[in-house]
């Protein structure tokens, strides 16, 4: 039996699950569905950090588009983002998430948390899941650090209290041997040093030109820790992601460092990662699934996969 939207689980529930009502069949009834409930829905998404819809008449990239534009959230902006992933875009809203190979885990992360500009919201729409694996996983950062906090407070202090600096040294062109590899040219959108410079100089990023047409770019002190509208304390950050910012360029141990410029203390730092393992949940796509994700609440992740998957991805401003 496909229970109603009426038919909701506990309030702890992650994600949150709606099925569609029984016997809608029109893109343009989720639509109006969505849209007649977009305040609750946000509410919920708060609550829950994450929303699944699941058996919704949304059949392919275009459905996607109208379902997102039901919720009347603001557009995010890519050419104010600083983003590192490619994307290639089937519609305005809508574009491919990460092509990283299937091989591939991608770890959990905020989206964009390592730049001044972020999303705050994320939806994702399966296409097509993989023939196995191929989830995405997502865990709540406010939990992540409750037990964080318990386990390493004065980590948690230190993070709170000075914030993070994220320090890349980036190539002239893209370095596709390198997960960190997007050029400067590419991630400021410049052909000339005075633009990358213009750019950074407006974000509030301190940077030095290295031999080999490198740049070093540096963030101001971003929040690592962000209050919810719940009160509670999130982890928004990108010290998990930041673990594996390795390259011929690149350590970890440079690219992110508290606010103040010491470095992070390694123990902890590790604990981040196996604490968030522990917390994670696997998003287990189905064909027309749509999800909602709160990105200042929940990190996600792409667990590896075998075959062709396709997940599209909108991301919505702050
Ligand atoms: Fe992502």
């Amino acid at each position: 039996m496909t229970r109603g939207p009426e038919a909701q689980t506990a309030s702890e529930a992650f994600p949150l699950v709606f099925t569609a009502p029984h016997g809608m069949a029109a893109s343009g009834d989720a639509v109006a569905w969505a849209a007649e409930r977009r305040d609750d829905l946000d509410a919920r998404l708060r609550q829950h950090g994450a929303i699944l819809f699941r058996g919704f008449p949304v059949a392919c990239d275009e459905d996607f588009d109208a379902f997102i534009r039901a919720f009347r959230y603001p557009g995010f902006s890519y050419a104010e983002s600083l983003s590192n992933a490619v994307r290639s875009n089937r519609t305005e809203l809508v574009f491919t998430a990460n092509e990283a190979p299937s091989s591939a885990e991608i770890g959990l992360h905020h989206e964009m948390a390592q730049t001044p500009v972020h999303p705050s919201r994320l939806f994702f729409y399966c296409e097509k899941p993989a023939d196995a694996g191929g989830a995405t996983f997502l865990c709540r950062s406010d939990a992540l650090y409750e037990a964080l906090a318990e386990r390493h407070p004065d980590f948690v202090a230190d993070c709170e209290k000075h914030g993070l600096l994220y320090s890349l040294v980036m190539p002239p062109e893209d370095d596709p041997t390198s997960g960190v590899g997007r050029s400067w040219r590419s991630t400021f959108s410049v052909a000339e040093r005075s633009g990358a410079e213009e750019r950074m100089r407006r974000l509030d990023y301190t940077w030095e030109w290295l031999d080999g047409d490198c740049l070093r770019a540096t963030t101001p002190v971003l929040p690592a820790v962000r209050v919810l509208a719940s009160g509670r304390k999130s982890l928004f950050n990108q010290l998990i992601a930041a673990r594996r910012w390795k390259d011929a360029r690149n350590t970890p141990a440079t690219a992110v460092t508290l606010g103040d410029g010491r470095p992070l203390d390694p123990a902890a730092w590790a604990d981040v990662e196996r604490l968030a393992a522990g917390l994670a949940i696997d998003l287990v796509w189905e064909q027309g699934d749509v999800a909602l994700v709160d990105n200042f609440a929940v990190m996600h992740g792409r667990r590896s996969f075998e075959g062709t998957r396709c997940v599209l991805a909108s991301l919505v401003a702050a």
